[in-house]
């Protein structure tokens, strides 16, 4: 697959681990940066993974930032993200069968690194399950209309 993924400065140390092990894992890593720990503002970032995943130009995307929350609410707000915040397992294959969620979301100063690992292997290999759950993913974006 080709995932984008994208972080602010509370998350770049881990942003490379995880590319690392998403490429380990034999998928493609758009990189929308930060690469550096100087003070950047994350909804630039949650708005370009946003935008390439609509796009088609990424399969799914994963963002991090000190929490996870500012930059997935950023990117929850172009049409046609679905952007889930994840701080466990449970969690992370649940927002992939029910909620066909194209991003995920976990923060840098919440989950370890071997936590934020699995928690990625799991949204990746977690397939959706449709039926009544496309039915209320399709109510969530006539919202969007
Ligand atoms: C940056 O200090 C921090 O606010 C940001 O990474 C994130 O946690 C916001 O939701």
């Amino acid at each position: 697959m080709k995932i984008a993924i994208g972080n602010d400065h509370a998350a770049t140390e881990l942003k490379f681990v995880i590319k690392d092990y998403v490429e380990s894992l034999g998928h493609e890593v758009i990189n929308f940066g930060t690469d550096d720990n100087e003070s950047c503002d994350y909804p630039a970032f949650g708005k370009a993974v946003g935008e390439a995943v609509v796009a088609k130009e990424a399969d799914c995307g994963i963002l991090i930032c000190g929490t996870g929350v500012g930059i997935s609410i950023a990117a929850n707000k172009v049409k046609g993200v679905r952007a889930a915040v994840c701080s466990d397992v449970a969690t992370a294959h649940l927002v992939k069968e029910h909620n066909n969620a194209n991003i995920i979301a976990f923060g840098a100063r919440i989950v370890g690194q071997e936590l934020a690992k699995d928690i990625v292997k799991a949204y990746l290999e977690a397939e959706f399950e449709g039926g009544r759950h496309q039915r209320r993913i399709d109510m969530i974006h006539d919202i969007e209309e």
